[in-house]
């Protein structure tokens, strides 16, 4: 079946934190529409720009087999849509079910262009859990009482770190703010129910913690994949990062506290905002009765953290096997980190920069996927080093040369081919969480731990029997994670951190995976539509 939505990106003046400002949105709505499909799906996204920036949206976590050219991220898979033209992003939900979220995918505009992405299984397929009474989307997000698109030009032109948000926002919403009389976001529930939460991390540039004063959470899926379920009174969702939980209403009828707090547990890293809500169950009054609070893990809490990661296996039955490659043709070890290069006209004539392997990622000024179909020169290499130039103590006293490489370098993949990567986190300059998300695949996350990763010892601890399925993990401060995926879909495919921050600073790279030779293995050709650069 085809779904047509059609996006009209407008700007609207809204308020929070008792100022008003306008926002780019999509419809004029803050999250933005939920897209509604079923696995097997073919969607139809009508985007027309009516702004003055650049936009693309991108289907984060589709997989877009065949169809990278509705990918979406700006200059990897596509030429922006510039202001007063249209797209229409094409693509089909093929053997996919669960939640996954869209968000522009150009300058900072995911901050406020973003929303759900819900895909139902077939018609009459069940889900592999106990049916939910109801489904209920929440949202996190950040809120600068700032222009972003000044927040980030601000960085980009003094070279430093941009001005943290002002506030977490839940479903758009700061939290109860009585000042200003905005009542925040209410889950409101009935007792006795089971309810299926889609959480879903759409905020720039903060991993956080989820709690509900008094309920505990089943987790059922995370990215899209089932997972083995298991309960919790705590998530960690990094951004990019969705997670679907069974919440049962099992309490005294009454108000309880939602909070969305940062998980940092790196020494530069000074947010510490709380985001809040009310669970609210029906029939209590508005206005009566206390808020039964619930206290935020700390913002350190890298225990906690590794509990949640620990916890997630995928669900590996019969129906949803785990495919987990054994035998591997790519192997790479890639740093990811910061560094600091000189910059002439900066106030401290340096600029900070992020790297993988070194190699801070320069975006190119026509789409890399373009440039690999028609085989344009001289817009990328494909050099991409399977390790670090140098070797040190990644997590040990950081090296005294803090300088990156530059280059929009990627890495050739055959068709098919199995690839393994560790992404190993290092201290130059400082250490720091890093939600690596790769395009265009689901990779099995088999392994992690903190310290330099161990060649001889680790890769014996790896699971490789029902490692969790995603499209975005953490990669610890200070620690390492093992990925694995199957390179079965041909373009070009970005891998990046999913802070924002991050991105901008340079830490990405992409992939190019080849044509394979069989019928169904060539990169379709590219829409009429496709904007030009
Ligand atoms: Cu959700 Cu390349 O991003």
């Amino acid at each position: 079946m085809e779904r047509h939505y059609k996006f009209n990106v407008v700007t609207k003046k809204i308020s929070r934190l008792c100022c008003s400002k306008p926002i780019v949105t999509v419809n004029g709505k803050f999250p933005g529409p939920t897209i509604y499909a079923r696995e097997d799906d073919t969607v139809l996204v009508k985007v027309l720009n009516h702004v003055d920036y650049n936009v693309s949206i991108h289907w984060h976590g589709v997989r877009q087999l065949r169809t990278g050219w509705a990918d979406g991220p700006a200059y990897i898979t596509q030429c922006p849509i510039q202001p007063g033209q249209v797209y229409t992003y094409n693509f089909t939900v093929t053997g996919q079910r669960g939640t996954l979220l869209w968000h522009a995918h150009i300058l900072w505009l995911r901050a406020t262009v973003h929303g759900a992405i819900v895909i139902l299984p077939k018609i009459g397929v069940p889900y592999p859990f106990p049916d939910p009474h109801k489904e209920k989307l929440v949202i996190l997000g950040e809120w600068w009482k700032s222009d972003v698109e000044a927040v980030l030009d601000e960085a980009v032109r003094s070279g430093l770190a941009p001005n943290v948000s002002d506030a977490h926002t839940i479903n758009g919403h700061p939290g109860p703010i009585s000042s200003c009389t905005q009542r925040g976001f209410r889950l409101s529930i009935k007792h006795g129910r089971t309810y299926l939460l889609r959480i879903i991390n759409a905020a720039l540039n903060d991993e956080t913690f989820l709690k509900i004063a008094g309920h505990h959470f089943t987790v059922v899926e995370v990215d899209a994949a089932y997972v083995k379920p298991f309960k919790t009174d705590t998530i960690l969702i990094a951004p990019g990062q969705t997670t679907n939980v069974l919440l049962t209403a099992d309490q005294d009828p009454g108000k309880y506290l939602i909070t969305v707090s940062p998980f940092m547990d790196s020494p530069i890293d000074v947010d510490n905002v709380t985001g809040t809500a009310i669970l609210e169950y029906s029939g209590v009054p508005k206005s009566g009765g206390p808020t039964i609070i619930t206290t935020p893990p700390p913002k350190n809490a890298t225990p906690v953290a590794a509990d949640f990661m620990n916890s997630l296996r995928s669900l590996n039955s019969g129906a949803y096997p785990a495919r987990v490659p054994l035998e591997i043709d790519h192997s790479l070890f890639v740093t990811a980190g910061l560094g600091i290069n000189a910059c002439p006209t900066c106030p401290t004539k340096n600029r900070v920069v992020a790297y993988m392997n070194n190699v801070t990622f320069v975006m190119p000024e026509i789409a890399l996927l373009q440039a690999h179909y028609y085989g344009i020169r001289g817009v990328f290499t494909d050099d991409f080093p399977v390790k670090p130039p140098t070797e040190y103590n990644y997590t040990g006293t950081p090296p005294k040369n803090l300088n990156t490489m530059k280059g929009t370098r990627l890495y050739r993949l055959n068709y098919n081919s199995t690839v393994q990567i560790i992404l190993q986190d290092t201290s130059m300059i400082a250490p720091e969480n890093h939600p690596i998300h790769l395009h265009g695949f689901n990779f099995f996350a088999v392994g992690r731990g903190l310290g330099n990763f161990n060649p001889e010892k680790d890769p014996k601890k790896f699971n490789l029997v029902d490692p969790v399925e995603r499209n975005t993990v953490g990669v610890p401060s200070g620690g390492w994670t093992a990925i694995r995926f199957r390179a079965d879909n041909p373009g070009v495919w970005f891998m990046h951190c999913h802070l924002e921050v991050h991105t901008t600073w340079g830490l990405k790279m992409a992939f190019v995976v080849d044509n394979g030779k069989g019928p169904d293995q060539s990169l379709l050709p590219p829409p009429t539509d496709l904007p030009k650069c």
